[in-house]
């Protein structure tokens, strides 16, 4: 089988103090996927996402990047988060400097580029975001959804090949919702692997290509959306509900799969207005 991009194998990480996050933890992340590491509050997303660009370092199991074992010396380190950038859930954790500007340009001066070309990233970065005219503003006066795509700009200006996000639409409205996705789904379409973690099982069904269904730090089940959250067992042992959509849509009698129109709320109201006015 094709190596992953990045594969973990029986990971096991103990925080210190003794609390046991991951307990053989096995995830494959595909190139060009859009992969929800999906579990209940506690179950270790954010433990595993640390993981995933070098931040916790494992207390058994190995992780591969392209094949290759990944290394910890502060240069292979470095190498490692060129190609995984990691966007935390509270952006205040992640933007220290005192504008925009100067928060997103941080990384790429950091890789040694000049200010021109690091003027360049930062200005592609801000576009993709829709956060330009926030360039100058200090970072401390910021609402929090802007915070969050600035923090998201600052690791997209470091040009990655996968952005890792714990929690992005945690405490965004639903159209900071609308307008992250979107921003995220632009990425995608130009060639970025991203991996998200929630909690949120909708979100998770509308928005993913593949899921990861966590608990108490295992992996249960990886695999296509439509057909890993159409695991009843799997996610009643996860302590999630199924996606209403999709609970929805069989009730229809609509048959559900990868890119399924029943995935898209829209698509479902439309067919259920269909249904109601045909009993008319
Ligand atoms: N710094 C820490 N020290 C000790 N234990 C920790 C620490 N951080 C997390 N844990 C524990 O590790 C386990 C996994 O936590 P983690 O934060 O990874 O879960 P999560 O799935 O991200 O949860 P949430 O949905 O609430 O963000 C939990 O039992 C938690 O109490
Ligand atoms: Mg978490």
């Amino acid at each position: 089988m094709k190596e992953p991009l990045l594969a973990v194998h029986g990971l096991e990480y103990v925080y210190p103090g003794g609390v046991t996050a991951l307990r053989g933890l096995d995830l494959r992340i595909e190139r060009g996927r859009k992969l929800a590491i999906l579990g209940a509050n506690g179950s270790g997303k954010t433990t595993l996402l640390l993981h995933l660009n070098g931040l916790c370092k494992p207390t058994q199991g190995e992780i591969r990047l392209e094949g290759q074992p990944v290394g910890y010396s502060h240069r292979a380190l470095n190498d490692w988060r060129r190609q995984v950038g990691l966007i935390l859930q509270e952006p205040d954790d992640q933007l220290f400097a005192a504008t925009v500007r100067q928060d997103v340009s941080f990384g790429p001066l950091n890789l040694g580029l000049s200010n021109a070309e690091a003027g360049e990233r930062v200005g592609e970065a801000l576009d993709a975001l829709h956060i330009a005219h926030l360039a100058d503003r200090a970072t401390h006066t910021l609402s929090f959804g802007q915070k969050k795509r600035v923090a998201i700009a600052g690791v997209l200006a470091m040009r990655p090949e996968i952005l890792v996000l714990d929690e992005p639409t945690a405490g965004l409205d639903s159209h900071g919702v609308t307008h992250l996705l979107g921003a995220l789904q632009q990425l995608h379409e130009s060639g970025a692997t991203l991996v998200f973690s929630t909690h949120d099982v909708e979100l998770a069904y509308t928005w993913a290509d593949h899921v990861a269904v966590f608990h108490d730090g295992v992996v249960l089940r990886q695999g296509e959306t439509a057909t890993v959250l159409s695991d009843r067992d799997v996610l009643r042992q996860a302590r999630l509900r199924p996606p209403l959509l999709l609970e929805v849509a069989e009730a229809l009698g609509v048959k559900v799969s990868a890119g399924s129109l029943s995935r898209s709320r829209e698509a479902l109201l439309a067919l259920l207005r269909e249904r109601l006015a045909g009993q008319d």
